[in-house]
């Protein structure tokens, strides 16, 4: 989600403005999402990168993602919209770590789901792999498992949500053409979608556009 400064700059207002209406597209790309029937969405909200950012700017998002989710967490519940986070949450203000957490807690049964919003909060995908390197290191120490036994399959299982499946479709907003460290194993055969939409402006025609172009695309993972 990219180009919420731009958008508040475009307009002569802060950059914590383009946030909060960043912030409104969200709960937009929620409703739509769901109405598409698409079932996983996992939102970059915060890198590990970000922290270079200034601290007024910083707090701002923070308190933007506690009121976000106090505010929203009850219609999600109506609408099968469940929640969850990927990233090193133990360096956020642990206000918004509790809040994150009662609000997982209260997600609706899975059979009753219909849409798995993911957020990345303080996320990175060199970090989750590093994590996950880690865990797998452990488990051959402690003799639980064989080196020659390690396959993809087990580095998918250590990552941080090996439930979920890997995307089909990653969509990049406001004309930039990375991918910034997000879910670079996830995503080995995820179709890419560029828009030069600031994330501030991203509607339901923009996700029918985006979807519509997936559609269209041949995937054969290799095969011919
Ligand atoms: C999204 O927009 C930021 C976050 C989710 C932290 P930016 O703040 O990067 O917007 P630009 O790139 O300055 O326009
Ligand atoms: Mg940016």
């Amino acid at each position: 989600m990219d180009g919420n400064g731009r958008w508040a700059k475009q307009r002569g207002l802060p950059r914590s403005e383009g946030h909060r209406a960043g912030a409104e597209a969200v709960r937009r790309l929620a409703d739509s999402a769901l109405a598409a029937g698409v079932r996983y969405v996992t939102l970059f909200c915060f890198s590990t990168e970000n922290w270079k950012r200034p601290s007024a700017e910083i707090k701002s998002l923070f308190s933007l993602f506690d009121e976000y989710l106090g505010r929203n967490v009850d219609s999600f519940r109506e609408k099968g919209i469940n929640l969850a986070h990927i990233g090193r949450i133990d360096s956020l203000p642990a206000l918004l770590q509790a809040k994150l957490k009662k609000v997982e807690s209260e997600n609706v049964p899975p059979e009753r789901e219909k849409l798995l919003l993911i957020l990345a909060l303080n996320y990175g995908s060199r970090d989750e792999i590093a994590d996950a390197v880690r865990s797998i290191a452990d488990r051959v120490q402690k003799g639980t498992l064989k080196p020659s036994d390690i396959s993809v399959e087990t580095v998918s299982r250590a990552m941080y949500m090996p439930d979920v499946p890997d995307p089909d479709l990653l969509i990049r907003t406001s004309g930039e053409l990375r991918i910034s460290n997000f879910l670079l194993w996830q995503s080995a055969y995820a179709e890419f979608y560029f828009t030069d939409t600031l994330w501030p402006d991203f509607s339901d025609a923009d996700l029918k556009a985006a979807l519509a172009d997936f559609s269209g695309r041949k995937r054969r993972f290799g095969n011919v």
